[in-house]
């Protein structure tokens, strides 16, 4: 293929714009007359859906038979980008097998309530966990050759009206939990591709947002890949060009490019910002040719080993009070439907199409007793089922009852209506519990959910949709050939009532509004000090870890330095097992709101028995920064930061204090309503109010002499609230002093 450039230049008006859409639902178009070929893109991101025959973004018709991994919310509990790795690497060389230039993933869409029903293909509550999972996931797979597409940006957090509404989003909750995922993903994981999700923010669509798509993607943030649409989310095609989109998809035959083609015509899109496009999708067609590798063989059964250990690293133990790990000799009974049709992925456009699936009770080989317990297409309890269930518990050492969330729970393009297991299962849970007091429930389900019985089991290992090999992998675990190194990527609420977005989801009229603001997951449950079922970053683990020696090599930095922070962590119990060391930034004090800590570093590590290993992070501004929207950008409060080295963020091992000066100043407008508080964050505020105090008649100091010392404070604070407009009525300023004060400070 000829270069980009030289292919554009060759172009009529007519093939630009209909190059910019897709020949059918996975393939770009190809220009024969100038040797540029179709490329095909497939959906991920936990497996590969290729389809050969009738294409459709819904999980309906056939893809080919292959692995199905871990899906995103299990892989984020790993805490481990080695993970993420290894999945890239794999799909990568599947994709290149399989003839495919790009897997429609990573997902990075932050988890905003537990019942959003895509929850199960995204990572987690946490910017930064989920940034730097799907950081990890692009290099691996684009260091295969093949395109990741990092998807739905953004603000697609709810799948009600996900096709036609508005997120509405103030400008500090955008940048500080909703875009940084995608912003790690474009600056440190170069990802070739973005697709741009379905919904508005701000009543903007994404699919033309400007904003969005121009001013932060590719001015602020460098990017150079190209963006394509959700399926079907282009509603106004020439606007779409003109705010930075590139291929709509799926396309197809009516996909001509004729809107294009007038709008261009009529003026109202420059041919600049459509060549601009259509250069965008050439180097992704050239660049997918020259990285292609057909000679590459992949081996499946490799996967699916690959698939079991992948599954083993994602799981969390999220309680043990001793059942776990199991005997080679203690009598034991699986009892659930999942037990033996395991729930491992979710339904929707990432279905992989599996031939074999392995559930827990065949992993197990014929060493336990099995009881189905429960109907999982049904919410009503079974009689029958329950009390052979029952009966079976009684007479083993350790029954394990397989939970979790049905199918038709939790499936792209509906939310799920409530937060709670079906009914037959909690009451299952709750008879068995009572007759066996070393009750163990294993839970399936890519989201969150209240757990009534919690007290009363002995035992709870959650698996999530953890891929094909789940029941392997849950085998693995319980007995302890493995041990359980996962970490929750989001908060267990108690009762779905506690989650920040309940009165604001899924919003009303296709309208929603984002009111909890920043305070999203753990940064809203820590704040208000609320009980929670298990924290963010919780997992227990069949060893213990000791942490000790946590050191800075600076303790006072200006914010344009970066800090070396290093950690000793130690095995102290008798399995070899990882730790999630976790680091979180806490602001001592601020004048805006901040959450009590938030995530800012983690690392897995791999320990024997005795071992200890020092592991060491480097923070940098944005580990201390808050987003200011009067400087429209990441901003340091000068001041003390505590780090906590965490196993969650409610269990702080060990913590130090260290100082950050920030080095940039905050410029605002003034206006005759600006209090002196606000100005003395002003660049030249302190001066000038140092100006007026002095020159008044009446000083600071001889006030607070006349009034006594404990008022201080008082007078303090109803100075700071002092609007400069009031300074004239107080006599202290003159209206044209006044003018000329604004007009100095605005200069
Ligand atoms: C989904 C995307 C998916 C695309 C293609 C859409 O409905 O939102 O995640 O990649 O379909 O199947």
């Amino acid at each position: 293929m000829m270069n980009a450039t030289e292919i554009l230049k060759q172009m009529t008006l007519e093939e630009k714009a209909a190059f910019c859409s897709g020949r059918d639902f996975w393939h770009t178009k190809a220009i024969e007359r100038l040797g540029v070929p179709s490329v095909m893109m497939c959906d991920g991101p936990h497996g590969l859906r290729k389809q050969e025959g009738e294409g459709d973004h819904l999980g309906i018709n056939k893809s080919i038979e292959t692995v199905c991994y871990p899906t995103a919310a299990a892989l984020a509990a790993s805490f481990d980008r080695e993970v993420m790795a290894v999945l890239g690497e794999a799909l990568g060389k599947e994709c290149q097998a399989e003839n495919v230039g790009m897997l429609l993933g990573p997902g990075l869409n932050i988890k905003r309530s537990p019942l959003c029903g895509r929850n199960f293909e995204y990572f987690s509550e946490d910017p930064y966990l989920a940034g730097e999972m799907g950081t990890a996931y692009v290099k691996a797979l684009q260091k295969e050759g093949i395109a990741a597409c990092a998807k739905h940006f953004a603000c697609n957090n709810q799948e009600t009206r996900r096709m036609s509404g508005s997120s509405q989003v103030d400008e500090r909750t955008l940048h500080e939990i909703y875009l940084p995922a995608f912003e790690k993903v474009v600056k440190e994981g170069k990802t070739r591709s973005i697709m741009c999700a379905y919904n508005a923010i701000n009543d903007v669509f994404c699919a033309e947002n400007k904003t969005l798509l121009k001013d932060i993607l590719r001015d602020e943030w460098g990017y150079d890949g190209f963006v394509v649409t959700d399926w079907g989310a282009v509603k106004d095609r020439a606007k779409g060009v003109a705010s930075g989109l590139d291929l709509e998809m799926p396309g197809g035959p009516n996909a001509t490019g004729e809107e294009i083609v007038r709008a261009v015509k009529e003026g109202t899109l420059s041919e600049e910002d459509l060549d601009q496009a259509v250069l965008r999708v050439l180097r992704f067609v050239q660049g997918t040719l020259e990285k292609r590798r057909p000679d590459t063989v992949i081996d499946r059964d490799a996967n699916r080993a690959l698939a079991r250990r992948l599954a083993s690293e994602c799981a969390v133990l999220m309680k043990n009070e001793g059942a776990l790990p199991l005997a080679a000799d203690v009598s034991v009974a699986f009892i659930g439907e999942f037990a033996d049709k395991p729930r491992y992925q979710g339904a929707g456009s990432s279905h992989i199409n599996v031939p074999h699936p392995v559930s827990a009770l065949e992993a197990a080989g014929g060493s336990v007793q099995y009881a189905r317990g429960y109907d999982a297409h049904s919410d009503t309890t079974n009689p029958e089922l329950l009390s052979a269930a029952v009966e079976a518990a009684k007479s083993v050492d350790v029954p394990v009852i397989f939970a979790g969330l049905p199918d038709a729970f939790e499936t792209e393009g509906a939310d799920r209506e409530h937060m709670r297991l079906p009914d037959n299962q909690n009451e299952l849970i709750d008879a068995v519990a009572k007759v066996n007091p070393r009750t163990v429930v294993v839970l399936y389900g890519g989201s969150t959910v209240e757990l009534p019985w919690i007290a009363h089991v002995n035992s709870v290992l959650c698996m999530y949709l953890d891929g094909e090999q789940t029941g392997a992998a849950t085998v693995d675990l319980l007995y302890g050939s493995k041990n359980p190194g996962g970490h929750l990527a989001e908060t267990w609420p108690v009762r779905l009532q506690d989650n920040p977005s309940y009165l604001n989801f899924p919003g009303e009229d296709g309208v929603v509004t984002y009111a909890e603001g920043i305070f999203v997951g753990y940064r809203y449950y820590d704040k208000k000090e609320m009980p929670v079922l298990f924290p963010f970053g919780h997992g227990l683990s069949y060893t213990r870890f000791a942490y000790e020696k946590l050191t800075v090599d600076k303790e006072s930095i200006l914010d344009t330095d970066s800090i070396h922070v290093t950690v000793t962590v130690k095995n102290i119990g008798e399995r070899p097992g990882k730790a999630a060391v976790q680091l979180y930034v806490r602001d001592v004090e601020s004048t805006v709101r901040r959450p009590v800590r938030e995530l800012k570093a983690f690392e897995k590590v791999a320990l024997a028995p005795g071992e200890s290993k020092e592991v060491s992070f480097v923070l940098d501004k944005r580990a201390f920064a808050y987003w200011e929207p009067k400087c429209h950008d990441f901003f340091v409060e000068s001041g003390a930061f505590v780090l906590e080295i965490g196993e969650s963020s409610r269990n702080i091992r060990c913590e130090k204090t260290v100082q950050v000066e920030g080095t940039t100043l905050l410029s605002f407008p003034v206006t005759e309503t600006t209090t002196i508080g606000q100005l003395l964050k002003h660049p030249k505020g302190e001066i000038i109010i140092g100006q007026m105090m002095s020159s008044s008649t009446m000083s600071h100091a001889d006030q607070t002499d006349s009034m006594g010392e404990g008022s201080e404070r008082m007078m303090q604070q109803m100075m700071l609230g002092i609007p400069l407009g009031s300074l004239v009525s107080y006599g202290r300023l003159t209206p044209a002093k006044l003018k000329e004060l604004i007009e100095t400070l605005n200069a």
